[in-house]
């Protein structure tokens, strides 16, 4: 008889978000006339803007004719693409980053839950505590977390860096020394980050212990404040230390476009041998390349008139991030978050857990957001509202919770 890959039985409940679409389905179904306003996974509302949307339909007219057709695209990612983010993400930012060094997904989610398949099963993960759940559920699949104890929902062999209002959310460097450190920042469930100088401190460590920092700076756009970096490479001695994901999602609404790259810098070695070649060789077998078209609409990113009209978006998004910050501290809540992030992260009520308060919002005022349990063990006592809501639902579900 065949065996499974046991480590998935280890796995608790479903995936976060696949968790709570069940609960407000059951919700709605059971109260079909509850206007429900969808604030809880971090999905964007906004159309593509008119330079995406017209890149897109010129790709198509090009796949519509023998001579401009394209089928498997480059497994790295066309150069068009990897040039204008070597020239705008990197270049433009003083970061010396080549355009081999840029390798095209279908986006940050597929990128982050598969890039632990080139180190070791004998590596110890570090986390922030509470991040995105993709980085620790990864590592489970992959056999890589040891056991789970449901009391305490940690695993025996991940690190936890408790990032609370107690440390103002900035994780610290932890007593045992991990091999793998994720950080995700700006931090989703949090909307905190660090300044480019705490940054360094965990570029400095990492090249001092031999650990390789797995960065996540899929909301970079929504960066407010000068002293914070928009790419790790920005930081000196990243480039041995340092893989660096990006999205598409959260800065040009490509949720369900899909689209996003993974910087891997030559210097990156363990002893002589190179993670670029390794990530190479894994996304070349792996992976047939994103779609031609799409590629071209991220090329569109970084045109003239898409940097105008995905600034305005940004500011769109910010902008109700600014009125649920606002409208929660009218209603007495702490509130954390929102400034260089689309995510507003507040203290639940005394003596209501997470879900408590997931209950509580769905039900009185037929608002979802989602449990800050979900993000780790740190996160219970919080909740998290995302700011990709359309204007007038963020404000209503604001009025909404401001009158419970
Ligand atoms: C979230 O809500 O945390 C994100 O939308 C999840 C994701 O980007 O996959």
């Amino acid at each position: 008889m065949y065996q499974i890959n046991d480590n998935y039985q280890k796995l608790p409940g479903s995936y976060l978000f696949s968790d709570i679409a069940k609960k407000v389905k059951a919700f709605s179904d059971a109260n079909p006339d509850a206007k429900i306003i969808r604030l809880g996974i971090g999905d964007v509302t906004q159309p593509l803007v008119p330079a995406i949307i017209d890149a897109l339909h010129g790709a198509v007219d090009e796949m519509a004719k023998a001579e401009t057709f394209h089928g498997y695209a480059p497994d790295l990612g066309y150069e068009f693409l990897r040039n204008a983010i070597a020239e705008n993400d990197y270049k433009a930012r003083g970061c010396d980053i080549a355009a081999d060094e840029i390798f095209v997904s279908d986006g940050a989610k597929s990128d982050s839950g598969n890039i632990q398949e080139i180190f070791s099963l004998d590596n110890r993960i570090a986390v922030c505590d509470p991040v995105y759940p993709v980085y620790v559920d990864s590592n489970v699949m992959a056999g890589r977390c040891g056991t789970y104890d449901a009391a305490s929902q940690m695993w025996s062999n991940v690190i936890y860096m408790p990032c609370t209002r107690e440390n103002n959310f900035v994780p610290e460097f932890p007593k045992e020394t991990p091999d793998m450190i994720y950080l995700c920042l700006p931090n989703n469930p949090t909307g905190t980050t660090i300044t480019k100088a705490q940054l360094q401190e965990w570029v400095d460590y990492a090249n001092k212990v031999g650990a390789v920092i797995i960065y996540d700076g899929a909301y970079e756009a929504y960066i407010s404040e000068d002293d914070v970096a928009h790419s790790i490479y920005e930081c000196e001695g990243a480039k041995t230390c340092a893989i660096e994901l990006k999205s598409f999602s959260k800065n040009a609404g490509f949720t369900g476009v899909r689209l996003g790259y993974t910087v891997v810098p030559k210097e990156l070695k363990c002893g002589n041998v190179s993670l670029h070649d390794m990530w190479a060789r894994r996304h070349g077998t792996k992976f047939n390349g994103a779609p031609y078209i799409v590629q071209r609409a991220g090329e569109a990113v970084y045109s003239a008139a898409g940097k105008a009209q995905l600034k305005d978006q940004v500011g769109y998004y910010m902008k109700n991030a600014k009125t649920i910050k606002e409208g929660l501290k009218d209603a007495g809540y702490e509130v954390y978050g929102g400034v260089n992030a689309p995510y507003i992260w507040l203290k639940t009520p005394e003596k209501m857990t997470s879900w408590d308060f997931f209950d509580y919002l769905l039900e009185k005022a037929n608002v979802v957001g989602t449990p800050g349990c979900g993000f780790g063990p740190s996160g219970e006592g919080y909740f998290r509202l995302t700011a990709f809501g359309s204007y007038e639902n963020t404000v209503a579900a604001l009025e909404r919770i401001k009158a419970l």
